[in-house]
């Protein structure tokens, strides 16, 4: 059997900050949608588990503590804020989204049900949102959550500050509240910018 160690290709005496750089470097690497297979990609994620204890084989919250059945959820694409000179802090953007006629890919409301990801309620509805490694591992999936929670079992990837400006990623976020607001596709907010992988489906689907 081929060591975590190895796997990650790191030194057997790699602390913490070591392991996670690799498994971030891993991770894009292994992904099926960057060219990696499903078997490498989940080799990498078994190695990241035993040598942190962290669970990200599925990503999901192994229990339903402080879980709604369902969430509703209005959401709101970045790319209409610079259209329209909002900013992501105004205080009645979603009543100002409300109040233009958008069509439903920028703005509008879905369910999330219990054990889907906010980036699966987006898609299982139809939409197409911006993703990457859909591993915890970049910031192409984030979303700013101006209302409500999302819940993250994996992260490794945001940094404190922007978890308490209401960063998070929608890959691996379980809604927690009944409601949320939120703006995704903010991929281009400052400093998230080096958080990110080449662009996935939302960039090809909304190309030429
Ligand atoms: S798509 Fe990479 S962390 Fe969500």
């Amino acid at each position: 059997m081929v060591s975590p160690f190895e796997v990650l290709q790191i030194d057997a005496d790699a602390d913490d900050a070591e392991v996670e750089r690799a498994y971030r470097q891993r991770v894009k690497e292994t992904h099926p949608d960057q060219g990696g297979s499903i078997s490498e990609f989940q080799q990498v994620q078994s190695a990241y588990t035993m040598l942190t204890g962290e669970d990200v084989e599925d990503g999901h919250p192994d229990d339903n503590a402080g879980r709604t059945d369902t969430s509703r959820v209005e959401y709101l694409n970045y790319e209409v804020l610079d259209d329209h000179g909002w900013n992501f802090d105004d205080e009645n953007l979603f009543e100002k989204a409300t109040a233009v006629d958008l069509p439903p890919a920028d703005h509008g409301q879905f369910l999330v049900h219990p054990h889907e990801s906010l980036l699966e309620a987006a898609e299982n509805r139809g939409f197409v949102w911006p993703y990457a490694c859909r591993g915890g591992a970049c910031a192409n999936c984030a979303v700013g959550v101006l209302e409500g929670e999302l819940e993250m079992p994996v992260n490794t990837i945001l940094p404190s500050e922007m978890l308490e400006c209401g960063i998070r990623l929608s890959c691996n976020g379980f809604p927690i509240t009944e409601t949320m607001k939120v703006v995704y596709n903010i991929k281009h907010l400052p400093r998230l910018d080096d958080l990110r992988l080449p662009p996935r489906p939302f960039e090809d689907a909304y190309d030429d």
